[in-house]
């Protein structure tokens, strides 16, 4: 079976079939990440380049390490050090690294539809990493790989998103993913944060942090997104501490072995203390490891559809 698309742009454009089919090979690419050789050979003679013109740790490394982990030929290009800053636009950008038969492209964008708008014009195939407030068609992926390794299921289970709703691309890919998974997602956060056409999407709102978390199986924070907030939106960072933090307190209304998840980076106090970011609940830094494998497996079904192709 493979990708119905030469890009992976959304988890909206996924069906349940194929998010099985990702989760299903990534769990394949978590065994090859476990042994002590981590080379394999699936992206060999495939060449990959990553465009982010935002910044990152996790995606981009993870995607970096999966690439050279399967052999392929890859290279990174950041806004600030290319023919970007002479003002060259997004699609001759895009033409000109199509232009070097390039495989697959990775991108970042500050702008929501960024990958869509390039995914038409080239051969390469593309990859969401991120744009703007619209989906991290990935992020979900490891989000749902971690949940399905220790629940056995996404079906059924209760998944409470809080935090920046608005701002959150993190939140809109988990939860056109989850719902398309047969999961209940219960969104809380504040009022002021809250996108428009919610009442339009699958998911659950709840007036406090307090109704999404009771009984839930994954308690999920979300990064406060500083850098795209307008002012007003909450009177002050330990306002909203105040209110929206995951503290211990609002954890224990959870399932007893729920687990409390984090896309990173994490703002320690604001959406959650240390003390609940380091709980044995906390699954931050296992979504992390996950993350190559689900990267690896994105890669590898993109690769094996250019190949059919
Ligand atoms: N979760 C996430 O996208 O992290 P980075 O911004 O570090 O890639």
């Amino acid at each position: 079976m493979h990708l119905s698309s030469k890009d992976l742009l959304g988890m909206k454009e996924l069906s349940a079939t194929e998010i099985e089919l990702i989760l299903n090979t990534a769990d394949t690419m978590k065994l090859v990440l476990d042994a002590n050789s981590k080379k394999t050979a699936h992206l060999q003679g495939k060449s990959v380049i990553t465009l982010f013109y935002e910044n990152s740790t996790r995606t981009r490394l993870s995607f970096e390490m999966a690439s050279k982990f399967m052999g392929a030929s890859s290279a990174n290009i950041s806004a600030s050090g290319s023919s970007i800053k002479k003002g060259e636009s997004l699609i001759d950008t895009a033409k000109t690294i199509d232009s070097m038969a390039t495989d697959i492209i990775i991108m970042r964008h500050q702008q929501s539809g960024a990958p869509h708008l390039i995914a038409s014009r080239i051969n390469a195939s593309v990859i969401n990493a991120g744009d703007g407030m619209n989906e991290h068609p990935t992020q979900a992926l490891l989000d749902m790989m971690t949940m399905r390794r220790h629940k056995g299921t996404l079906e059924g289970l209760k998944v409470a998103i809080i935090g920046d709703l608005l701002h959150s691309r993190v939140a809109r890919s988990n939860l056109w993913g989850l719902t398309k998974m047969g999961a209940e997602v219960r969104l809380a956060g504040p009022a002021t944060m809250v996108p428009p056409g919610l009442d339009q999407t699958p998911a659950v709102w709840c007036p406090t942090v307090q109704d999404a978390v009771s009984d839930a199986d994954v308690v999920m924070g979300l990064r406060v997104q500083l850098e795209r907030q307008q002012s007003g939106l909450f009177p002050s960072i330990s306002e909203y501490a105040r209110f929206f933090a995951i503290d211990e307190k609002t954890l224990s209304l959870a399932k007893p072995d729920a687990l409390l998840m984090h896309p990173g980076p994490c703002n320690h106090g604001v959406e959650m203390p240390t003390a609940v970011y380091d709980s044995p609940q906390s699954v931050i830094n296992e979504q992390v490891t996950n993350g190559v494998a689900v990267r690896m497996a994105v890669l590898y079904l993109l690769a094996s559809r250019r190949n059919q192709a």
